[in-house]
C-alpha cells in the first residue's frame, strides 16, 4: 500500500491575524479554524498535513530545509511579493508546492500582482478564500504528486 502524503502547509508574515485581519478580505476564519479544516480535508482523502506559521523569512526557510514532507502548500503573504530567498528555498526542497493566496491579488494593488515565488511552485490557487488550501490538497493529490 501507498505510503500517506505529508502535506506542509507554510503561512507567513501576517496571517496569523486571519480572523481579525481586514475580513472584508482575508474573511473571518482564524488560521487555526483554516488548518483544521485542511488537516480534516487531507485526513479524509489519505493524507497527512502539518501546519508552520512565521512572520520571518529565515524561519520559513529553516522550516522547508527539514525535508520532513513530500509536498508543500505555501501563502507566503507579502513575502511572495519580494522573497527571491523563499524561491530558491523552494526549488531547493525540491518538492511539489502549489501556491495559494486568499485573496484576488490580481485585482489589488499592482505591487501583489508579481509572485516571485509562483514560479518555484507547480500550481497557484488565488482569490478562493480560505477553501482555497482545500483545493490546494486536491491539486496535489489530482496530479498524483510527487
Ligand atoms: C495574501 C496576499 C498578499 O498580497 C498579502 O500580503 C497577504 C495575504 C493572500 O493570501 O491573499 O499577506 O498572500
Amino acid at each position: 500500500m501507498m505510503r500517506a502524503m505529508r502535506i506542509l502547509v507554510l503561512n507567513g508574515p501576517n496571517l496569523a491575524s486571519l480572523g481579525r485581519r481586514e475580513p472584508e478580505i482575508y474573511g473571518t476564519m482564524t488560521l487555526d479554524e483554516i488548518v483544521e479544516a485542511a488537516r480534516a480535508h487531507a485526513l479524509e482523502r489519505g493524507s497527512l498535513l502539518e501546519a508552520f506559521q512565521s512572520n520571518h523569512e529565515g524561519a520559513l526557510i529553516d522550516r522547508l530545509e527539514q525535508l520532513d514532507f513530500d509536498a508543500v502548500i505555501c501563502n507566503f503573504g507579502a513575502l511572495s511579493h519580494t522573497s527571491y530567498a523563499l524561491h530558491d528555498a523552494l526549488r531547493t526542497a525540491g518538492r511539489p508546492a502549489v501556491e495559494v493566496h486568499i485573496s484576488d491579488v490580481a485585482a489589488r494593488e499592482p505591487w501583489r500582482r508579481v509572485s516571485v515565488t509562483a514560479p518555484a511552485t507547480r500550481h497557484q490557487v488565488v482569490g478562493r478564500g480560505w477553501r482555497g488550501y482545500l483545493e490546494a490538497i486536491d491539486w496535489l493529490l489530482e496530479a498524483g504528486v510527487p
